[in-house]
Protein backbone atom coordinates (compact mmCIF):
# COMPACT_ATOMS: atom_id res chain seq x y z
CA UNK A 1 0.00 0.00 0.00
CA UNK A 2 0.83 3.57 -0.46
CA UNK A 3 2.65 5.53 2.41
CA UNK A 4 -0.09 7.79 3.33
CA UNK A 5 1.31 11.71 3.56
CA UNK A 6 -1.50 13.95 5.72
CA UNK A 7 0.07 16.92 4.95
CA UNK A 8 0.15 16.19 1.11
CA UNK A 9 -3.25 15.07 1.21
CA UNK A 10 -4.14 18.09 3.71
CA UNK A 11 -2.80 20.69 1.44
CA UNK A 12 -4.54 19.02 -2.19
CA UNK A 13 -7.47 19.43 0.33
CA UNK A 14 -6.66 23.26 0.88
CA UNK A 15 -5.93 23.94 -2.62
CA UNK A 16 -8.89 22.62 -3.96
CA UNK A 17 -11.16 24.59 -1.17
CA UNK A 18 -10.00 27.66 -3.18
CA UNK A 19 -12.37 26.48 -6.15
CA UNK A 20 -15.65 25.91 -3.48
CA UNK A 21 -18.83 27.33 -4.92
CA UNK A 22 -20.17 28.25 -1.43
CA UNK A 23 -21.75 32.24 -1.70
CA UNK A 24 -24.57 31.86 0.29
CA UNK A 25 -22.81 30.22 3.09
CA UNK A 26 -19.23 31.78 2.69
CA UNK A 27 -17.88 28.27 3.90
CA UNK A 28 -15.56 26.93 1.94
CA UNK A 29 -15.05 23.08 2.08
CA UNK A 30 -11.94 21.06 0.16
CA UNK A 31 -11.57 17.42 0.29
CA UNK A 32 -8.78 15.41 -0.88
CA UNK A 33 -9.29 11.45 -1.39
CA UNK A 34 -6.32 9.14 -1.37
CA UNK A 35 -6.89 6.24 -3.63
CA UNK A 36 -5.36 2.55 -3.14
CA UNK A 37 -3.04 3.62 -6.38
CA UNK A 38 -1.35 6.46 -4.50
CA UNK A 39 -3.82 8.86 -6.87
CA UNK A 40 -5.22 11.80 -4.93
CA UNK A 41 -8.85 12.82 -6.30
CA UNK A 42 -10.51 15.99 -4.59
CA UNK A 43 -13.87 17.75 -4.34
CA UNK A 44 -14.90 21.25 -3.23
CA UNK A 45 -18.66 22.09 -1.91
CA UNK A 46 -20.58 23.43 -4.70
CA UNK A 47 -23.87 25.50 -3.40
CA UNK A 48 -27.16 26.25 -4.89
CA UNK A 49 -29.82 28.90 -4.27
CA UNK A 50 -32.17 25.71 -4.09
CA UNK A 51 -30.36 25.10 -0.50
CA UNK A 52 -31.10 21.60 -0.21
CA UNK A 53 -29.18 20.76 -3.39
CA UNK A 54 -25.59 21.96 -1.56
CA UNK A 55 -23.21 19.12 -2.27
CA UNK A 56 -20.40 18.89 0.11
CA UNK A 57 -16.86 18.34 -0.28
CA UNK A 58 -16.88 15.18 1.09
CA UNK A 59 -19.35 13.64 -1.53
CA UNK A 60 -18.08 15.63 -4.40
CA UNK A 61 -14.64 14.29 -4.01
CA UNK A 62 -15.62 10.47 -3.64
CA UNK A 63 -18.71 11.07 -6.62
CA UNK A 64 -15.53 12.34 -9.07
CA UNK A 65 -13.10 9.53 -7.69
CA UNK A 66 -16.27 6.69 -8.71
CA UNK A 67 -16.99 8.46 -12.09
CA UNK A 68 -12.83 8.44 -12.93
CA UNK A 69 -13.19 4.57 -12.17
CA UNK A 70 -11.36 4.65 -8.44
CA UNK A 71 -12.87 3.08 -5.76
CA UNK A 72 -10.94 2.03 -3.33
CA UNK A 73 -9.71 4.55 -0.70
CA UNK A 74 -6.90 4.82 2.15
CA UNK A 75 -7.42 8.08 3.70
CA UNK A 76 -9.66 11.54 3.50
CA UNK A 77 -8.50 15.21 4.24
CA UNK A 78 -10.72 18.03 4.97
CA UNK A 79 -10.42 21.63 4.88
CA UNK A 80 -12.11 24.60 5.43
CA UNK A 81 -12.10 28.27 5.59
CA UNK A 82 -10.94 30.54 8.69
CA UNK A 83 -10.03 28.29 11.95
CA UNK A 84 -12.80 25.46 11.70
CA UNK A 85 -12.09 21.88 11.48
CA UNK A 86 -14.71 20.72 9.40
CA UNK A 87 -15.55 17.03 10.68
CA UNK A 88 -17.66 15.57 8.00
CA UNK A 89 -21.61 15.89 8.02
CA UNK A 90 -23.64 12.78 8.37
CA UNK A 91 -24.48 12.20 5.27
CA UNK A 92 -20.85 12.34 3.91
CA UNK A 93 -20.02 10.12 6.63
CA UNK A 94 -22.31 7.67 5.23
CA UNK A 95 -21.67 7.91 1.71
CA UNK A 96 -17.99 7.48 2.87
CA UNK A 97 -18.62 4.11 3.92
CA UNK A 98 -20.37 2.84 1.37
CA UNK A 99 -17.06 2.84 -0.26
CA UNK A 100 -14.36 2.74 2.57
CA UNK A 101 -13.03 0.57 5.81
CA UNK A 102 -13.85 1.75 9.13
CA UNK A 103 -10.16 2.07 9.73
CA UNK A 104 -9.90 5.04 7.02
CA UNK A 105 -7.93 7.74 8.55
CA UNK A 106 -10.20 11.09 8.27
CA UNK A 107 -7.81 14.02 8.59
CA UNK A 108 -9.71 17.20 9.38
CA UNK A 109 -7.79 21.00 9.51
CA UNK A 110 -8.54 24.62 9.04
CA UNK A 111 -6.82 26.73 6.07
CA UNK A 112 -5.68 28.77 8.57
CA UNK A 113 -3.52 26.39 10.54
CA UNK A 114 -2.97 23.43 8.69
CA UNK A 115 0.07 21.68 10.33
CA UNK A 116 -2.37 21.13 13.41
CA UNK A 117 -4.64 18.59 12.20
CA UNK A 118 -6.74 16.13 13.90
CA UNK A 119 -6.63 12.82 13.18
CA UNK A 120 -9.62 10.08 13.20
CA UNK A 121 -10.97 6.62 11.63
CA UNK A 122 -14.21 6.78 9.72
CA UNK A 123 -15.62 3.82 12.17
CA UNK A 124 -15.04 6.11 15.31
CA UNK A 125 -17.18 8.78 13.14
CA UNK A 126 -19.98 7.11 12.19
CA UNK A 127 -19.50 3.57 14.38
CA UNK A 128 -22.61 1.24 13.89
CA UNK A 129 -22.93 1.99 10.35
CA UNK A 130 -26.13 1.07 8.03
CA UNK A 131 -25.28 -1.59 5.50
CA UNK A 132 -27.55 -3.44 3.38
N1 LIG B 1 -20.08 21.34 3.99
C1 LIG B 1 -19.18 20.49 3.41
O1 LIG B 1 -18.70 20.74 2.29
N2 LIG B 1 -18.82 19.39 4.09
C2 LIG B 1 -19.33 19.01 5.30
O2 LIG B 1 -19.05 17.91 5.78
C3 LIG B 1 -20.22 19.91 6.02
C4 LIG B 1 -20.67 21.11 5.29
C5 LIG B 1 -20.48 22.54 3.27
C6 LIG B 1 -21.90 22.51 2.79
C7 LIG B 1 -22.22 23.99 2.68
O3 LIG B 1 -21.80 24.45 1.40
C8 LIG B 1 -21.35 24.65 3.73
O4 LIG B 1 -20.39 23.67 4.11
C9 LIG B 1 -22.12 25.12 4.97
O5 LIG B 1 -22.89 24.08 5.47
Amino acid sequence: MNEINPKKLLEAAAHVMEKAYAPYSKFRVGAALMTEDGAIVTGCNVENSSFGLTNCAERTAVFSAIASGKMKFTAIAIVADGNQKPYPCGACRQVLAEFCPPDLPVFVASKGNLSTFEHSTLGELLPKTFRL
